[in-house]
Parts: C-alpha cells; structure tokens; sequence
C-alpha cells in the first residue's frame, strides 16, 4: 500500500485484514440466512466485529429472522439520501447488518460520480470490521454470482436433499467454469449425524474432482436437524441467543472456530478492494 493509502486507512480506521465471506446455495430454503445469523453470533461472541451484507434480493430474511426493520437500505444511499453508515442496523451483540435486498441490484451500474461517492462512503465508516458475512441468497442468478466472486471464501450449504445437491453442484460448476473460482467450504445442514454429512460431502468431493480440474472442496463442518432452529425462527430472536445450547448452536460455535482457525485463501485482506469489486471499479 502506498504512505497515502496508509494514512488514508488509518483515518478510517478500516480495517485491512476483513474476511468477506460469502454463505450462498444453488437450492433455496437449505438454511442460508440461520446460517448466516447464527455464525455472525458465534463469530461476535468468539470477539469478532461481524457486519452481516444481507444481499437476498427476493427475501430479505435477516432482519425478519432477528425481529428488525430496517427503515433504509442500500438503495437510500444510492439516491443520496442517506450515508451508507446511517443505514446500518444493530443486531444482536456487536453484530451490524446492511440491508441491501433492496437497492443493490443498481450497484452493478452506477454512474462514475455515484461510484466515487460511494467509495469515499465505505472508506469512511465509522466501524471496523474483522468478517463480512454476505448472505447472497440461492440460485444460479447473476447477483448470486456477483456476491461470490466479489467474496474471497465461500461456503456453500447442502443438505440431504438431492435437489440441494443438484444445484449446489451447479453453482460450483458454475462459479469454477465461468470465473475461474476453486475454493468452496462446505457447509451440510440439517442432518441426523456427521456420518451422514460426511457421506455428502464425499459424494460432492467425488463428483467435483472427476469433473472440475484442480478444484478445492473443504468440509467446513456440519449442523444438526434441530427444532430450536425453527423455534427461534418463530420467535424472531437468533437460535444462539435463545437456545445457546441446543445442538445446533454448539455445532455453529465450532464451525465458527474451524472457520477462524483456517486461513483464508489468496487475495485476502483488502477491503478497499472488496469494495472496489462491489462498485465495479
Ligand atoms: N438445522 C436445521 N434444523 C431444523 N430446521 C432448520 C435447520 N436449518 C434451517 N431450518 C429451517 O429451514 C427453514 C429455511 O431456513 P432459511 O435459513 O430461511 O433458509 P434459506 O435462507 O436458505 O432460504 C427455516 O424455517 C428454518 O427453521
Ligand atoms: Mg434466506
């Protein structure tokens, strides 16, 4: 970095070692936004300062699964009306979600002038974050796609079902043929045993080795069927809030630590340049 890019970033106190990480699916409703939730819980209680990008441009669901409602989204800051800092909700903990469901569809065609301003936005917030957590939705659609690549890790959930195999193959296939991405962590939720999560992520592995040259699959870990999670889900309130010892809130503390310990692929480490790959500049 040069002496002006330093003391710019020491003014901004950004910090340049974030993870920007993305939790995405080929399959809908296979757990992505407790996913999401509940490791940023796990990840704030393990001392990190977690900012949740909820990029479901359908459903929104974070700020309905923690009971918020957010008054601005990423689209007031598109039309100048807010500062991308205002439009930052608390969550549990020290845990900030941007809502961006609405509004970040426009991010991929912005004017220069809106592209400037906003970078000066995101270089001057006031908050510093170790891990961004980008729930991107499912699917194979171009914002799907954009939330991953602009992401330096990716963890992909499955669960037994063979339509969540299908698809989530598939956004590999794609992601790894269109745009030359190798690395996935995979998540299996939903599950009766870490047998059976295991047997998944073999049959995935296998698929993908044969087909996919030179890919890179991780077992991230496993969570369990576990009715707190809907039960939480009901109550708007994260599962490892309201049921910190449930199975499945112990299963997200240790995926958390396994995802911390490892360290993260290439390229990591620069904000700005998340950002800038946000912007498109
Ligand atoms: N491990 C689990 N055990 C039991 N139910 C789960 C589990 N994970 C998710 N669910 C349920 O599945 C539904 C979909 O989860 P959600 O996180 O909204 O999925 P997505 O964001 O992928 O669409 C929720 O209603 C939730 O209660
Ligand atoms: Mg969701």
């Amino acid at each position: 970095m040069t002496e002006v890019g330093i003391k710019k970033a020491e003014q901004s106190h950004i910090n340049e070692t974030v993870r920007v990480i993305a939790v995405t699916s080929g399959k809908g409703g296979v757990g992505k936004s407790n996913v999401v939730i509940n490791l940023a819980m796990a990840m704030d209680k393990l001392g990190k300062k977690v900012l949740i990008l909820d990029a479901d441009l359908g459903l929104a669901n974070v700020d309905v699964l923690l009971g918020l409602n957010p008054q601005y989204n990423i689209s007031h800051v598109l039309k100048g009306e807010k500062h991308i800092s205002e439009i930052l909700v608390q969550g549990p903990g020290n845990i900030k979600i941007m809502p961006a469901s609405s509004g970040v569809q426009e991010m991929t065609h912005l004017s220069n002038e809106q592209k400037i301003l906003l970078m000066d936005m995101f270089e001057s917030m006031p908050m510093d974050f170790d891990v961004f957590l980008i729930d991107t939705g499912a699917g194979i659609s171009d914002m799907v796609l954009y939330f991953n690549v602009i992401a330096n890790e990716k963890i992909v959930i499955f669960t037994q079902e063979p339509t969540s195999l299908t698809d989530g193959y598939a956004l590999i296939k794609v992601l790894y043929q269109k745009h030359g991405e190798r690395y996935f962590k995979v998540l299996v939720n939903n599950i009766e045993s870490e047998k059976q999560a295991k047997t998944i992520f073999s049959q995935i592995s296998k698929v993908a080795d044969h087909f996919l040259d030179g890919i890179s699959l991780d077992f991230l870990g496993c969570i369990p069927k576990d009715q707190a999670i809907p039960k939480a889900v009901m109550q708007q309130r994260p599962l490892m809030e309201v049921f910190p010892e449930s199975p499945a809130a112990k299963s997200f503390m240790n995926v958390a630590k396994r995802l911390l310990m490892t360290p993260p692929p290439s390229e990591h480490g620069a904000v700005r340049l998340f950002w800038k790959k946000l912007l498109n500049v």
